[in-house]
């Protein structure tokens, strides 16, 4: 090995190292800006290397340094403009379109290095190269479709609810052996580049197969396993074209995207291949109207005002309609307004509140609710006998009791336990049901009042009667 080559593994070695660091300090939100930034400038230094060892090696210099160069400015300008653009509640989405683009990259270069070595010599292609390429094929472009039909579910461009076709899971299996033979093909002496073509039309069908059958409400963790694919997929194009940045900076991915699927599947009380064998949730209600049957206790702004400004303690309980209102400043409005009377405020944080893992966090953070405020669920729980008022917002499963009983969809996951505190007041704008699709008795409990309104409004409205109210 070359010292140049030997300076630009260890750039890429202490590159990786950034990686980590920044994957670390996100483990804390009040870090978690400062690990995005070291992540990025790590990144920067790796694309930095990239372009050096390309300058180094005099045959591909002009070629190299345009298609970076113009990757760099289409990918990161188009990147830049969307992450920029795109609201807080439609991020699952754009994750998903960065992974159809991470997966498709990394089958691209496989495509295009075993082609190059076929249209060459033919004497690069060892077993080392063609069996990792078939593999980074093989991931990538499931990866590709998969994720593209994710996104597109999730942006209500596609039915949330799960598309299922008779046969199609021996359809799924029959493709995925057509593929196995293909491979073979590709791997075989003579390496068939028409195999190669057909495996790669097969794959992007079994992503668009894999991805239809699987309901809205399973999204989130389908587009966190196919990030954990996008990760290994890089990484096996970074053995095909033999950058050490790229195997590390994808298997950092692979990992990060496996734990966090675990971690979803595990918050939702479901297994990971429950959850690909689709059939659960469909999508978003729309909100129907406000209902006074059997059991519901509607309240309106001014009885909820009394019993929030004389309250000792409070508990606000935060869910996806919090972030569909977009009502996080004005929550944090009324939070400060009843510590200015002593009331002791909290926030209960459930793992999967939301459409994205740490949802509630990031939209709360956006309101500048400090940190050392958000309990997490295993927590606040014992605290919810010691509140006053538990006041839930926009949240539906996360707080349903059915939870606590077998039989139903959402039988087994841990839920925050609200209906222990001594009152409870639920903002929502219908008995609409939340994400699994069913019916939630916290709504009939004796203790819960229905305060029927949009959240964002509705804390408006709070807000105003508290002023009223206390005079301020
Ligand atoms: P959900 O159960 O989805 O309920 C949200 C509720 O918000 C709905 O019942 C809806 O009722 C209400 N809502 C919608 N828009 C509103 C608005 N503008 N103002 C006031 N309320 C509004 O939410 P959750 O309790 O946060 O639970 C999350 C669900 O998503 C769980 O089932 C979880 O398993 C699933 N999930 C989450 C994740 C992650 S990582 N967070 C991943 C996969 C799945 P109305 O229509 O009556 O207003």
């Amino acid at each position: 090995m070359s010292t140049f080559q030997a300076v630009a593994d260890l750039i890429y070695l202490l590159t990786a190292a950034g990686f980590v660091i920044g994957l670390h300090l996100m483990n804390s939100p009040a870090r978690a800006r400062h690990g995005s930034r070291v992540s990025m400038a790590a990144m920067a230094v790796a694309v930095a290397t990239t372009l050096a060892v390309i300058s180094h090696n005099g045959t591909t210099r002009a070629a190299g340094w345009a298609a970076l160069s113009a990757g760099t400015v289409l990918g990161g300008g188009a990147g830049l403009v969307m992450a920029r653009k795109v609201k807080l509640t439609d991020i699952p989405q754009l994750v998903s379109l960065f992974n159809a683009v991470g997966g498709g990259a990394a089958a691209a270069v496989a495509v295009s290095e075993l082609v190059r070595l076929h249209s060459g010599s033919g004497s690069g292609l060892t077993p080392r190269v063609t069996i990792t390429s078939m593999f980074d094929v093989i991931i990538g472009v499931v990866t590709f479709t998969g994720s593209l039909i994710a996104a597109g579910k999730l942006q209500g461009w596609l039915s949330g609810s799960p598309i299922t076709f008779k046969g199609g899971r021996l359809a799924n299996l029959v493709a995925f052996a057509a593929v196995l033979s293909l491979g073979g093909l590709v791997l075989a002496p003579g390496h068939s580049l028409l195999a190669l073509g057909l495996a790669v039309v097969v794959l992007a069908g079994l992503g668009v197969t894999l991805v239809l059958p699987i309901g809205g409400a399973d999204m989130p963790v389908v587009i966190s396993l196919l990030n954990a694919f996008t990760g290994t997929a890089v990484a096996m194009a970074g053995f095909v074209i033999d950058n050490s940045g790229l195997i590390i900076a994808g298997a950092l991915v692979g990992a990060s995207g496996t734990i966090l699927t675990k971690l979803m599947a595990d918050a939702m009380n479901r297994s990971v291949l429950a959850i690909i064998a689709g059939g659960f949730g469909t999508g978003d209600s729309t909100g129907t109207a406000p209902s006074t049957g059997a059991g519901v206790q509607p309240i309106g702004a001014d009885d909820v005002a009394i019993q929030l400004a004389y309250a000792s303690r409070v508990v606000v309980v935060p869910g996806y309609g919090l972030a569909a209102a977009r009502a996080q400043h004005e929550v944090h409005a009324l939070a400060e307004m009843l510590e200015q009377r002593g009331v002791d405020v909290s926030y209960a944080i459930h793992p999967v509140a939301g459409r994205m893992p740490g949802h509630m966090n990031v939209l709360l953070a956006e309101a500048n609710v400090p940190y050392t405020q958000l309990a997490e669920m295993d927590r606040v729980n014992p605290e919810f006998p010691l509140t006053d008022v538990a006041l839930v917002i926009g949240a539906n499963d996360v707080v349903n009791p059915a939870a606590r009983r077998p039989g139903n969809a959402i039988s087994g996951m841990p839920i925050l336990d609200v209906d222990r505190a001594r009152s409870v007041i639920v903002i929502k704008r219908s008995m609409g049901h939340g994400y699994s699709g069913l019916e939630n008795e916290l709504y009939t409990d004796p203790r819960t009042h229905m305060f029927f309104a949009d959240a964002k409004a509705g804390l408006a409205q709070l807000i105003a009667s508290i002023k009223d109210l206390v005079g301020t």
